[in-house]
This record gives structure tokens, sequence and C-alpha cells, in this order.
């Protein structure tokens, strides 16, 4: 069995499945061209175009991530080969991490103590109480109902929203079009965890953030196609509907340097940072995964055509 692998750090992924499975070959994509080609499997974040060309008898290919647009979006990817992804992995709860310091950002009013800084103004804001404070989010896959049922554990009301129906303890569930807008009128922080897809694309655009209420804030560590930024931007200023936005991915990254998102006095930039794959808790699935498809054993596969 041959394996190569490409992520950064990819020799610590290298010699975590070069223990787990001693009698494969397992190469990273640096290698020179004739020994990264003609693998049995990738397992890869991101790779390139010619790493995929190379690739003659693939068996599948495992995504090192939670989404798969960027691998769907490779040219190069072979039409028949299965596309596995990482499901939860670790990835979870820094991402529920991520989003608990966005809601407390502006629920205990760090925002409003962080803009008082500069001009020593000394003023307590009151703290509304974590039961009248709703968090949206949208996308209920792996890593949304991770950070939902977070959110609820630590107190707060959790609306989740998804495209079909789900029941997830101490979490109101919502799905279709009106299940959003329901959503979004009540979330007073709005989460957005869905994948990048056609369906998903410019979800959150003017009309939608209308249907937030006045002073909400929102989280988007998810894509960032699903936001449409200069709706986001007006409605942060002079209307002031939206209190702030704490934003974690981009539709083009790095963010660039002339976007008026990384001077926004109410925006805060994060550089795709939330939940990076922890490798410590994603290979076991690796190798999970590997075996499985050695073993001729079911392995859920990405739907390429609803592109997660
Ligand atoms: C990161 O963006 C991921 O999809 O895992």
């Amino acid at each position: 069995m041959k394996i190569v692998v490409h992520i950064e750090d990819a020799q610590q992924w290298q010699n975590a499945l070069a223990q787990a499975f001693p009698d494969a070959q397992i190469t990273t994509s640096d290698a020179p061209p004739p020994a990264r080609a003609n693998a049995d499997y990738l397992a890869v974040w991101k790779p390139s175009e010619s790493l995929l060309r190379e690739q003659t008898r693939l068996k599948a290919i495992i995504n090192l991530g939670a989404g798969v647009d960027y691998l769907l979006q490779t040219p190069g990817l072979p039409d028949d080969v299965p596309v596995v992804k990482l499901r939860d992995a670790g990835m979870g709860e820094l991402m529920a991490d991520y989003v608990r310091y966005g809601v407390l950002h502006f629920q205990r009013s760090f925002d409003r103590y962080l803009a008082q800084q500069p001009k020593a103004h000394w003023l307590t804001h009151e703290v509304p109480d974590k039961a009248d404070w709703p968090v949206g989010i949208l996308g209920l896959g792996a890593i949304g109902t991770h950070v939902a049922k977070a959110l609820s554990g630590d107190g707060f009301p959790v609306l989740g929203w998804s495209r079909s129906p789900k029941q997830i303890d101490g979490v109101s569930c919502y799905h279709g079009e009106e299940g959003l807008a329901d959503v979004l009128r009540q979330a007073q922080t709005l989460v957005t965890l869905l994948p990048d897809t056609a369906a998903t694309r410019g979800l959150i655009n003017a009309e939608r953030l209308a249907l937030l209420p006045d002073g909400a804030s929102l989280i988007n560590p998810g894509r960032g196609t699903l936001l449409d930024h200069d709706a986001l931007l007006s409605a942060l200023g002079d209307s002031g509907h939206l209190r702030g936005a704490l934003l974690d991915v981009f539709a083009e990254e790095p963010l660039p340097e002339f976007s008026p998102l990384w001077q926004h006095p109410k925006v805060i930039v994060t550089p795709h940072m939330s939940a990076p794959t922890p490798l410590n808790e994603a290979i076991d699935q690796v190798i999970d995964t590997l075996r499985a498809f050695e073993a001729g054993e079911p392995v859920a596969t990405v739907n390429r055509q609803a592109g997660y």
C-alpha cells in the first residue's frame, strides 16, 4: 500500500501513519514526482493539481480537514475516486472555543471595553443573562453539532439550522427556508458553520442580515463565501444594525491587504485559525478509514453533487 501525504507538518503525519502501517510505503508530497506518483491513497489538505494528476491508481482520497470545497475545486481531481473527509476529529472542540470567545466578546461587552480603552474611559456595562442571548448556529454537521451542544451546555439558548431536519438534545432545531428566517429573527449572535456549496454561497446576504435583531453580532468560522461582505459592511455601518463581527474565513485568503474589513472598528479578523486539524485526534480516523478501504468495508464518502 502506498500513501502520499500533503499537509503542513506532513512529516509528523507520515511518522504516525508509518507506525500504524509498518509495511506501507508512505511518502510526503515534497518527494520528487516519481516517488509521489501512483499512490493507492492520498491523505491531503489543499493538494496541488500536479499531485492529483500524477496519480494513476488511487483507491481513495482522504481530505485532512472538514471542508472539501478546496479539494473538489482543484483541477485534476479524478471523477471516480471516493473522497473521505474528517468528521469532527477534534476540530469540534477547537471550534467551540473559538465560538465561545466570540459570543462572550459581545455578551460581556469586550467590544465596548476595547473601544473605551484608548479614551481611558472607565465605564461598566450591564451583563445580559445568557438565557436572554440566543445563539443561532447555521450548519449542523459534525462540527456545528459539537458547537451547538457546547454553547447549550454553557447556558445559552441555541437555535440550530440545517438543510434537512435534525434533532439534537438541548438545541432547538430548524430547517428549510422558513426555519432559516425563524433562526435569524431570534439570534443575538449568529454563527455560520456551513460548508461552501452551490446552495450556501452568498446565503447571508443583505436581506437575511436585515432579519437579525438590532444589535446582533456575527461569527463566521465556516467559509468566506457564505457571507456577502458588502452587505455585512453596510449592516455594520451607517444603519448600525449589527454590533460587530468576528471573521475567520474569507472568499479570498489571505484576506487582501486593501480589504476594508482589516481596519473596520467593529470587525475582528483572524487568519483561518479557528479549528486547525489536530493530528493526534484526526490520525485515528485516517487510520480507520485506510483499514476499512483495505478490508473492503463500507466507508462514508463525500457526496460530490451536494458538495459536502
Ligand atoms: C478547515 O477549514 C477545514 O475545512 O477543516
